[in-house]
């Protein structure tokens, strides 16, 4: 191992480069006119395996963003960890707020990195993240110390909701066999508290369409006795919560699992400051459901959210308009044994019901995916502890994460293996938002806890009969 923590230390400035690379190319998976930025990534990401040492690559297209696929086996008797990352990025919107160019990367120290941190989209969702395992094996393989077979599977459409890649597993299952899936796409609760991340909230994702009459209309001649579909969206959104912010949809509560007293108790343990929560969001005071702590309203409970809303006259200046029609999006986030599929149908019928007389309104399912939880007494994921526990120096704590990761319950489910999700972000490395930022700390110290990791696996593991 000292061979190749040295080799790390002796590439750091090569690995940013090419890191940089990597961000300099938009790959945007959500919006088509970076189709090919998108393509040329996929391709990217291939080249960076096969120079790193692996041996048998190759891009796989769907009928949607391409999936990059990479093994190198090379005993049969050793364990095989199957690492899952995406390349893909959300869009950088709104690009004003941007203090640099979003597929510029640079560094700046920031608060939580005073030694640096690289700004740009995806640094650390997750294209920083998951090019520290590209270069983590580079280092294993390049110094001839690789304890594992690796497989890497690596797609472009993570931030679009994964539609592809589940009809890919299941195509592929021979292929992908392995022992445990390894993903990098979650945070740490600070840079000097490491934690491993042992849950993840499912997600229903719903637009509505609210249409009142059959154009826009002259606001003075019809408003008044014309229902108007934007404040008819506003007060069917505001009634989905109650006075304690506990959602109104019948049934929607069902089957969450309640947590007991003393889980609730030893998570709540983990540290955390509310001053410098609110500090850091530029808000005077938080409001989640009542009964629940921070820590709890982000993990543990389900929640319901208005990711955007839109309608009528929203160009410069004025326009007296009463809107034909209203929209938003909405999304869900679940935890475990609440299905997906039945809260999306739960909120649709809800939500048809409620619509007032003089408006109709449309409910239209986008993506979705289940909760997970992962156990602590498993061999993956004493390795990931071991491992964070020799590179920070401290043992880490287990947390279950607020954001959705919808592939890892459809990995359990076709694949039947557990993923652990050792990420190395901070929360506040403001992934999805303008200047999106990974430390350079957070991306080394990735670097260097990967290989240990594959050590105490294939220790904890041992050889196959
Ligand atoms: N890497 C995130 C998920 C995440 C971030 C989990 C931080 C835990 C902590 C992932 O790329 C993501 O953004 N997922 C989407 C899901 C989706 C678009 C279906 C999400 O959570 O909104
Ligand atoms: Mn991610
Ligand atoms: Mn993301």
């Amino acid at each position: 191992m000292q061979n190749v923590q040295q080799y790390i230390q002796d590439n750091k400035d090569r690995y940013l480069n090419e890191l940089f690379e990597l961000l300099r190319i938009p790959s945007v998976s959500a919006d088509p006119a970076y189709k090919d930025d998108v393509e040329k990534t996929a391709h990217s990401v291939e080249e960076s395996l096969k120079k790193a040492g692996c041996e048998k690559t190759k891009v796989y297209a769907t009928a949607g963003h391409p999936i990059v696929y990479g093994e190198h086996i090379f005993d049969s008797e050793r364990p095989t960890v199957l690492v899952y990352g995406h390349y893909d990025v959300q869009p950088p919107d709104p690009m004003e707020l941007w203090e640099t160019p979003p597929f510029e990367p640079v560094i700046k120290k920031t608060e939580y990195h005073p030694d640096g941190a690289i700004f740009g989209r995806g640094s650390c969702d997750d294209k920083g993240q998951m090019f520290m395992h590209i270069k983590a094996f580079e280092a294993l393989i390049q110094n001839d110390a690789l304890p594992c077979n690796v497989k890497f599977m690596i797609e472009g459409e993570e931030e679009v909701g994964s539609s592809n890649l589940g009809k890919f597993c299941k195509e592929h299952k021979d292929i992908l066999n392995c022992d445990v899936i390894l993903i990098s796409d979650t945070s740490v609760i600070a840079n000097d508290v490491p934690s491993i991340t042992v849950g993840l909230r499912g997600l229903s994702y719903v637009e509505v369409e609210v249409t009142g009459p059959n154009k826009d209309l002259h606001s003075g001649v019809y408003g008044g006795a014309v229902a108007n579909p934007v404040e008819v969206l506003c007060n069917m959104i505001s009634s989905l919560k109650d006075e304690n912010r506990h959602i109104t949809i019948p049934g929607f509560y069902d089957d969450v699992v309640v947590v007991s007293d003393e889980e609730r108790a030893a998570m709540n343990q983990a540290p955390f400051d509310r001053k410098a929560y609110m500090r850091d969001l530029g808000i005077n005071d938080t409001m989640g459901e009542k009964g629940y702590t921070i820590l709890e309203q982000t993990s543990i409970r389900p929640t319901l959210e208005v990711n955007g809303m839109w309608g009528g006259y929203i160009g410069e200046g004025s326009k007296t308009v009463l809107p034909a029609k209203a929209f938003a999006k909405i999304s869900m986030r679940l935890v475990p044994n609440q299905n997906n599929e039945k809260i999306t149908q739960l909120f649709k019928e809800h939500f048809e019901r409620i619509v007032p007389p003089g408006v109709t309104a449309v409910v239209k399912p986008h993506h979705g995916g289940e909760a997970v939880v992962t156990p602590t007494d498993t061999p993956e994921y004493q390795a990931a502890a071991r491992a964070m526990k020799t590179t920070y120096g401290k043992e880490p704590i287990p947390v279950r994460g607020g954001g959705s990761i919808p592939i890892v319950a459809l990995f359990e489910e076709v694949l039947k293996v557990k993923s652990v999700l050792m990420g190395f972000g901070l929360d506040s490395d403001d992934i999805h938002s303008p200047n999106e930022h990974y430390g350079l700390f957070n991306f080394y110290k990735g670097i260097e806890t990967i290989p240990y990791f594959y050590q105490y696996y294939a220790e904890m593991k041992g050889r196959k009969d």
